[in-house]
């Protein structure tokens, strides 16, 4: 299975007004009314991001795009002959998603997977609020990372089943982050979950399948800075500050989105291609992206001075 990259991504909130304010004023996302939300546009697609009014914060779906009718039925055969449960979307769904055809699964993790082709491209022109011009096309819409219960099963669900490439991986204490590639983007899917068990059962504070942070990536350092500063004037408050990431060598911050989870948005990544031998990075940044929470080092008393030593 070659999917060609992520297509789109549903979300579950309360909070539709503030996903509004925020898609426009802070990300520069243009917002569209929906009977139950609200659809956003990055580019030329009819939308990218989609918000369902609900009594909830949570993810909902993601959609992985396929070039054809023929890629979709090869990977509809090999997601069943594998024995996973495939579901063909009725008209109604296919007309909510915009497409023209779509299967969806599950992963082990309980995220809904769908699995489509033909997505309609709008006639009219994408025009940023804030004159963001976001990074698409061959690289898709950017990336999804998700905490994962079973590591082991996620790694091979994705890469044998759906066939992502294996960019990278982080170690961080017990846990494992897995960044993977379908396209030129270094990656548009991460997962991490636990490698090492720990004696005792974790804190549940993250179920797996909950979305860690999404990315969207634009054409401009200044429009990142841009974004930056609206948020440190309130906009939005930032989950980390301004840094690049040691992978995919993307200059980022992270915001908090009104559902709260967090969005990177970021500029200058590197992209990647196949053959691509997957390595191990030591931590996720090479400087920057810091929890402005954190308060700073106290600062060392100063040396006391040698006996005799003049000052
Ligand atoms: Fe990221």
């Amino acid at each position: 299975m070659q999917l060609s990259g992520l297509g789109y991504f549903g979300l579950r909130t309360r909070r539709v007004d503030q996903w509004r304010t925020f898609a426009e004023n802070v990300l520069g996302l243009s917002a569209q009314t929906t009977e139950d939300g609200l659809r956003l546009r990055a580019d030329d697609r009819s939308w990218r991001i989609a918000l369902h009014e609900a009594d909830t914060e949570e993810f909902g779906y993601v959609g992985w795009e396929v070039p054809g009718p023929a890629e979709l039925a090869a990977a509809a055969a090999e997601l069943a002959a594998a024995g996973v449960e495939v579901t063909h979307a009725d008209d109604q769904l296919l007309r909510d998603r915009d497409v023209l055809d779509l299967v969806h699964v599950a992963d082990p993790n309980g995220v809904r997977v769908e699995i489509f082709y033909g997505a309609r491209t709008a006639v009219t022109p994408f025009v940023s609020p804030t004159g963001a011009s976001f990074v698409t096309g061959e690289q898709g819409l950017g990336h999804v990372v998700f905490s994962v219960d079973n590591y082991a099963a996620t790694l091979r669900f994705y890469t044998e089943l759906l066939g992502f490439r294996l960019s990278d991986f982080c170690d961080l204490g017990r846990k494992r982050i897995a960044f993977l590639h379908t396209n030129p983007r270094h990656h548009s899917l991460a997962f991490a979950g636990l490698v090492i068990e720990p004696e005792r059962k974790p804190r549940k504070d993250v179920e797996p399948g909950e979305l860690f942070h999404f990315m969207l990536e634009v054409d401009d350092l200044d429009t990142v800075g841009h974004a930056y500063d609206r948020c440190l004037d309130g906009a939005a408050p930032v989950a980390l500050t301004l840094g690049r990431h040691s992978n995919d060598k993307m200059l980022s911050f992270y915001a908090i989105t009104p559902s709260g989870f967090e969005i990177e948005y970021g500029h200058g990544a590197i992209t990647v291609a196949d053959p691509w031998t997957a390595t191990r990075v030591d931590g996720t940044s090479l400087w920057g992206h810091r929890r402005p929470s954190k308060p700073a080092p106290a600062v060392p008393p100063a040396a006391a001075a040698p006996e005799g030593a003049k000052a």
